[in-house]
């Protein structure tokens, strides 16, 4: 832990560029909140308190932050109404408490490329130069709407100057504020405290703070940083889009480096925490979102939206499955068009066929359901069949019950297991039953009505309706 480290991360803002009802860090990109990847960025610092400024839906941003880095302890500090970003790091700082160590790294939660190396560089250029505030700049060559840096004759950094506040002489510049920072604790604190909102947008700016360092004779230093694209911040839908086809570049890429085939990595859409093993083959139109881990020879036929899902080695995902929160083992066959809901455990050497939605089913290794079933809070033994349109009734309008079937049975067609209820091992139910109770081990099953037959009724059937046309077709 860097002891001498605390972190504040400003995310109260709305975003208005974003035109969104959403509070701006809450919009995903590469399958995850904005905000989540800032937090695990400034969490892989280790520094040894995290505060993180929440305003506009606090609450989800602040789970949102809390299930990014579900081990770290974060502290909260609640900006209402949202005056600016030198206001949100006086909340920052009275969130972070007793534990505002020497140095304190703020960042903006817009800036999801981030990645803790680049922080690492920083704080330690900073040090080093026993700067009492040091920020990122870059040079870019539209500046657009980024705050300037001013720089002195000598070429010492003067102040960061908004773009709307700025001269025209001051808009040329191209260094701009990337949006980074670290300060000692007391020199921020003073510098806050004397901010003033005197500008064309009437909020207190952190960005002040570097002027009023120098006038209090304070050494500031803007360090240039070499991977532009890292810093670049979101503030429209545009930009969001840009940097998520950025990102999911950059995740194929190292994906493909790991021995995983793309048929088409344009429309791949892979979340950078994914983990896939070599020789998996991902086809068109393939989402992995959330954390994923996928094993090695997988084929992902193509159409398919996955998340939260582990898949063993060798397994097969035919056109069009959607699996959430479920574990695929090794060789199985799933698809094409099977819904794999929550709680899907799938033991191994499993085949789902089309059409089967399965939820909170635990199926034993060599179990098979081909085609057209439901198997909802369900626990199934291994080397079961489970035939065509087999349905398991769970939900009797107030609570979900449980059904159990054993191993090795052959569940007939069209057979309905009103649950709660019980079939045993190496039972035999015949096609379109209707299990209503326990069946024991080694029993043959039935509900069968008894069928009844009238000879030649279709031919006097059609002499009824005579001289009648008859559609070949309901409407
Ligand atoms: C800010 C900088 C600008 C820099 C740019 C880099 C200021 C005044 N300007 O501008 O110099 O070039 O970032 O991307 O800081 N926030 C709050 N509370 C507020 C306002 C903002 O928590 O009252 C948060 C936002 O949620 C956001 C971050 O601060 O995560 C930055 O705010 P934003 O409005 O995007 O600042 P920029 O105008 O981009
Ligand atoms: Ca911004």
């Amino acid at each position: 832990m860097d002891n001498e480290l605390a972190a504040i991360i400003l995310a109260a803002g709305l975003g208005t560029r974003m035109r969104s009802g959403r509070a701006k860090v809450l919009h995903e990109i590469g399958g995850a909140p904005m905000i989540a990847r800032v937090v695990r960025a400034v969490a892989g610092l280790d520094p040894a308190a995290i505060a993180i400024v929440v305003g506009h839906q606090a609450d989800e941003v602040a789970e949102a932050a809390r299930r990014a880095c579900p081990d770290r302890e974060l502290s909260f500090g609640v900006q209402s109404p949202q005056r600016g970003t030198g206001d949100a790091a006086r909340f920052g700082l009275e969130a972070l408490g007793a534990r505002a160590s020497s140095d304190i790294l703020i960042i903006n939660g817009d800036m999801p490329r981030m990645r803790v190396e680049t922080l690492a560089r920083l704080l330690d250029a900073h040090r080093r130069a026993r700067a009492d505030i040091s920020l990122a700049s870059v040079e870019l060559e539209e500046p657009g709407a980024y705050g300037r840096v001013v720089r002195d004759a000598a070429g010492a950094v003067r102040a960061i100057v908004e773009a709307r506040d700025a001269s025209a002489a001051e808009r040329a510049i191209r260094e701009i504020n990337a949006g980074v920072y670290i300060a000692r604790a007391p020199v921020l604190r003073e510098a806050l405290a004397r901010l003033r909102a005197d500008n064309a947008q009437g909020e207190f700016y952190l960005t002040d703070i570097v002027a009023i360092a120098r006038s209090m004779g304070r050494a500031v230093e803007a360090l240039r940083a070499a991977a532009a694209a890292e810093f670049a911040g979101i503030n429209s839908r545009e930009e969001l889009a840009e940097m998520e086809a950025e990102i999911r570049r950059g995740t194929n890429q190292r994906l493909m480096a790991a021995g995983v085939t793309f048929i088409d990595p344009a429309t791949a859409y892979i979340a950078d925490e994914a983990e896939i093993g070599a020789d998996t083959v991902i086809g068109p139109n393939v989402q992995i979102v959330g954390r994923c881990r996928i094993g090695a020879g997988v084929r992902i036929e193509g159409t398919a939206y996955l998340r939260d899902v582990e898949i063993g080695n060798g397994s097969f995902l035919k056109l069009g499955v959607r699996a959430e929160e479920c574990h695929i083992g090794p060789d199985c066959e799933v698809g094409p068009f099977a819904n794999l809901r929550l709680g899907t455990w799938l033991e191994g050497h499993n085949r789902i066929g089309n059409f089967v939605e399965t939820k909170k089913a635990r199926i034993g290794s060599g179990t098979k359901a081909s085609h057209l079933s439901y198997l909802g809070d369900a626990t199934i033994g291994s080397d079961t069949n489970i035939g065509c349109g087999v349905i398991t009734v769970n939900y009797d309008g107030y609570d979900k019950h449980h059904t159990e079937i054993g191993s090795r049975c052959m569940v007939g067609c069209d057979t309905q297991l009103v649950a709660p209820v019980k079939v045993g091992d190496d039972v035999y139910v015949a096609s379109g039953s209707t299990i209503l109770r326990e069946v024991p081990d080694g029993a043959l099953a039935m509900s069968h009505h008894p069928q009844r037959q009238r000879p030649g009724w279709t031919a006097e059937w059609h002499r009824r309706h005579a001289g009648a046309k008859r559609d070949s077709h309901q409407d």
